[in-house]
């Protein structure tokens, strides 16, 4: 048995390589490195839809317009959850948190899903799952909120898009073009990210060759957490609680004083600047103005100000992010299952990645316990 050297011991796997993948780098050209298979995320951002990223990220390539039609036409067939879920959806009590009920969701829907026979190293039929997930996960994410509401659910529609219809079934009526574009947008920068916590538990999973669901239940779970994709609803709760732009220097100088985390600010790897928070703000500044309303920007403006100056960490992802999904009219409680329905597509990608070239996961831990000793019988331990 090999014993981990002390100088191989990063905490947190800070900058440790776990795999070789070919789906995200960090590294690549623009702002950040961000790229999908070579795209750079400022690219992709402006040129393509949440549908063609999620193609390219599952497939490796993006589609043509052929290849986009009928992927579409897949997921849009692949919208509507067995009658099954839906009553599990009436009868989960109402103050579950919706991550909470998208974890048990995604195993329910494991047992409905036709290739649950296949091996779980079945590639075909992993694309086949990755593509009903797509799909399925944002119409239960859609459902569970119309219940929440106490509103009637509204079905899925073939001849909207992701984002219009997520939209659409979530409010009972479609988006100006601006939002479901911002929104669609928002996918697009969610929907992968390298070897972050929720991605990193799921290729974690599947490595023992567990099947593919298993490995989106452990990152769904993964990503609530408020230092990973819950950070998008502890970043609307700062903006509500400075509430105004003068009061940003002294909340962020007194929260810091306690060393609290100003939530959606810092990350692991983007030291100098997240380039999907630089991307999202531009989407709400515009959204600000169509809705002519920039309160939020005013506010959060002081705000990135100040915790750049005072503690030099730069906003991430989710700072903007909250207060777009503010903006479409979206309960803060929808912000991380909406993160979680856009990163299914680079879940899945991985997951897939990992058992088509698959080693066991399995790292060492620095023992740091009681030296060896003896067991004490019972009758004698004090
Ligand atoms: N607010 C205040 N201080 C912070 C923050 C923050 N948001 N982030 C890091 N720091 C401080 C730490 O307290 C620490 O300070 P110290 O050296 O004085 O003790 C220093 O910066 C380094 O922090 P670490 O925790 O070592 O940095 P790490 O790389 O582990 O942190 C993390 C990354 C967890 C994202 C952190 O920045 C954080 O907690 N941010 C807030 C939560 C958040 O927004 N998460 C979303 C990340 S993006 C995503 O998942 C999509």
């Amino acid at each position: 048995m090999s014993t981990p050297a002390t100088d191989q011991y990063f905490p947190g796997l800070e900058g440790v390589i776990a795999c070789e993948t070919s789906i995200c780098s960090l590294e690549g050209r623009g702002e950040g490195g961000l790229a999908f298979r070579g795209y750079s995320i400022e690219d992709l951002a402006e040129s393509v839809s949440y549908m063609e990223a999620a193609y390219l990220l599952l497939h490796g390539e993006l589609p043509n317009s052929g290849q986009l039609i009928s992927f579409e036409s897949r997921i849009k067939s692949a919208r509507p959850v067995p009658e099954a879920l839906i009553q599990l959806l009436h009868a989960i009590p109402p103050s579950v948190h919706p991550m909470d009920v998208l974890r048990t969701s995604v195993s329910v829907l494991a047992h409905y899903d036709p290739d649950n026979g296949a091996v779980s190293t079945d590639h075909a039929a992993n694309v086949r799952k990755a593509e009903r997930l797509i799909a399925q996960m944002a119409t239960a994410v859609a459902y569970r909120e119309r219940i929440e509401r106490n509103q009637p659910l509204v079905p899925p529609r073939d001849d909207l898009d992701h984002a219009a219809n997520f939209l659409n079934m979530i409010n009972g009526g479609e988006p100006s073009e601006t939002k479901r574009s911002a929104f669609d947008k928002s996918l697009v920068l969610y929907a992968e990210h390298e070897l972050n916590a929720s991605t990193f538990s799921g290729r974690v999973t599947v490595s023992t060759l567990s099947d593919i669901y298993s490995g989106i239940v452990s990152a769904v779970g993964t990503l609530k957490g408020p230092l990973h994709g819950g950070a998008n609803e502890e970043a609307w709760k700062v903006l509500e609680q400075v509430g105004a732009p003068e009061h940003a220097e002294e909340w962020i100088a007194s929260a810091l004083a306690r060393k609290e985390r100003i939530m959606g600010f810092g990350h692991r790897v983007y030291k100098h600047g997240d380039p999907r928070a630089r991307i999202l703000k531009r989407y709400c500044t515009k959204i600000a103005a169509e809705i002519g309303d920039d309160r939020w920007e005013r506010i959060a403006e002081p705000i990135e100000r100040e915790v750049t100056q005072q503690k030099q960490l730069p906003p991430n992802v989710d700072w903007p992010s909250a207060r777009l999904y503010h903006y479409l009219g979206l309960d803060i409680r929808l912000y991380t299952p909406i993160f979680a329905m856009a990163r299914v597509a680079g879940w899945a990608s991985h997951i897939i990645e990992q058992l088509d070239h698959n080693r066991l996961m399995r790292p060492r831990g620095q023992y740091i316990g009681a030296p060896p000793r003896e067991i004490v019988p019972l009758a004698k331990r004090v």
